[in-house]
């Protein structure tokens, strides 16, 4: 059982054990997180080969998988159609935020807009509205928008790459972006935008396939999926609430984007 298993388990309240006669490897895992079992789902009766608990601890009910840690989603057929997809997407169970969520968060802006933006996932106010950037990081992000001539209800596609809110706002783990990836690269296919632009590290990393830190990823146009749609990386609008001093750099990051769509018309 690798590390960060044997943590969340822990955590649970559920006591691991390792069998001493195992081989050093190889569980299959399911390719992607299975949705959490309920609660009484996790109380397993020990099969007979395993040997018996030390005399001094009582038995302990354990140890159904409650989170496969796999990052490689298993090939996941999508519709290529808006409604099947955001239909799809709205009772999605591939990983554990759908016990958190209040609902989905799919995306918003007209399907013909030839710019896209990325975000990381829900925060609260959007899991509370079903729509991506509603709070103050969204209201900062229509601003940034509309510096450019740009809006959500007129010419851009605002996603996520998680469209489930991660309880607390913590980063979305690799199961969980691997578990939205078809969704997301859906929406692109369907969407066929001229120019992506990613807010910040995680949809910068995911869309780029890289874990540079944003300081590299920001500058040089980059390019995604089969497409090979234009990509270019700016600070997340929540980090500019909490560090206005770099609003410069990303408004020299907005005229780029700006100047992109300007010359691709
Ligand atoms: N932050 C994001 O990355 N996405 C949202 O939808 C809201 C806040």
């Amino acid at each position: 059982m690798d590390g960060k298993r044997k943590q969340r388990l822990e955590a649970l309240g559920i006591e691991t054990w390792v069998r001493r006669d195992a081989p050093a490897a190889v569980v299959a895992v399911p390719a992607v997180a299975a949705p959490v079992a309920p609660a009484a789902a996790l109380v397993a009766p020990l099969p007979p080969s395993r040997p018996p608990p030390p005399a001094v601890v009582a038995p302990q009910p354990v140890l159904q998988p409650v989170v496969a840690p796999a990052v490689v989603a298993a090939p996941f057929e999508v519709p290529a159609d808006w409604d099947a997809l955001r239909s799809l997407v709205s009772g999605c169970q591939r990983c554990k935020l759908c016990q958190t969520r209040t609902q989905t968060v799919f995306g918003v802006g007209p399907i013909t807009a030839p710019l896209m933006v990325v975000g990381e996932g829900p925060g609260a106010d959007e899991d509370a509205q079903g729509e991506p950037f509603v709070g103050r990081a969204g209201k900062l992000l229509d601003e940034m928008l509309r510096a450019i001539g740009r809006s959500r209800a007129d010419n851009t596609y605002i996603a996520n790459v998680v469209k489930c809110r991660p309880p607390g706002n913590r980063d979305p783990e690799a199961d969980e972006v691997e578990g939205c990836r078809p969704y997301l690269d859906m929406q692109i296919q369907l969407l066929q935008p001229r120019l992506i632009v990613a807010l910040g590290r995680i949809a910068a990393q995911r869309l780029l396939g890289s874990d540079e830190p944003l300081s590299r990823l920001r500058g040089p146009l980059h390019r995604y999926g089969k497409f090979q749609t234009p990509v270019f990386v700016t600070y997340h609008p929540a980090y500019l609430l909490r560090s206005p001093k770099e609003k410069a750099k990303s408004w020299d990051d907005l005229k780029k984007v700006w100047q992109h769509l300007r010359a691709t018309e």
